[in-house]
């Protein structure tokens, strides 16, 4: 796992971004599938991607999945693809044909299956699962990524690609991409920031079984760690 901190959100967000165009770069010609998370945090990325980057970007070779998704419609306002289309989506020339959002709006269960399927149909396999080029996470202040959060730790082991998840708090249902497949990825990248998630952060560097999100940060292949200075210091 290597850890990059910058001053500001702002700054590890276009370092994130040089390191995953880099990554896109690196293979002339070839699509290049890769899973997106939602909450908060990744907005300002998106933002920057799309104002900055949007020229030097081969969009036409991307293919969008997303790590977790929502159980609510894409217009409302917590819809993790909602959140996409909006500071990214609209803004750049990514034909609609490569992006395979999670319709929060079905039934849960079904859509997990559903996009099971999609994923393993769309995503080249290696050992028995997709594999993504990148995986781009978050973590929460209780120690989750994706959307497998604390007391939910099967979905870290399941033999599902895409399970159904509760938001433990509000109880809203998630679909949620599960452990084997992050840990599959060719790459893993965290970006986290903000001074509330410098204990979360700590305990993800300190311990390797402290939750979700170090239990991937530790075992997965080429972690790398996007970090702002207030995120990576414990005061
Ligand atoms: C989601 C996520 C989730 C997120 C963390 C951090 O749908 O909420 O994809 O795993 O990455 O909860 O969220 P914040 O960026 O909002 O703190």
């Amino acid at each position: 796992m290597k850890q990059n901190i910058f001053s500001t959100p702002l700054e590890a967000s276009r370092a994130l971004i040089h390191y995953l165009t880099g990554l896109i770069d690196e293979h002339p010609g070839q699509t290049f599938n890769i899973a997106l998370s939602g909450g908060t945090t990744p907005a300002l990325m998106f933002d920057l991607w799309a104002r900055e980057y949007k020229k030097s970007t081969p969009w036409e070779r991307l293919r969008l999945y997303w790590v977790d998704e929502r159980c609510v419609a894409p217009d409302d306002l917590d819809s993790n693809y909602g959140l996409t289309r909006r500071t990214l989506l609209d803004k750049v020339s990514l034909p609609a044909a490569n992006i395979f959002r999670i319709e929060g709006e079905n039934v849960p269960e079904e859509e997990a299956a559903r996009y099971s399927a999609l994923v393993i149909n769309q995503v080249p396999e290696h050992d028995g699962l997709p594999q993504f080029d990148v995986v781009l996470l978050g973590a929460g202040y209780d120690g989750h990524t994706s959307s497998i959060f604390p007391g939910q730790e099967e979905l870290l082991t399941t033999d599902k690609v895409y399970a159904v998840a509760t938001q433990p708090n509000t109880g809203q249902k998630r679909v949620a991409l599960t452990g084997r497949p992050i840990l599959n990825a060719r790459h893993v990248m965290f970006l986290i920031s903000g001074k509330g998630k410098a204990a979360v952060v700590k305990s993800i560097l300190e311990d390797a079984d402290a939750g979700p999100a170090a239990y991937i940060a530790h075992r997965a292949a080429n972690v790398e760690l996007f970090l702002d200075q207030s995120a990576a210091t414990v005061v």
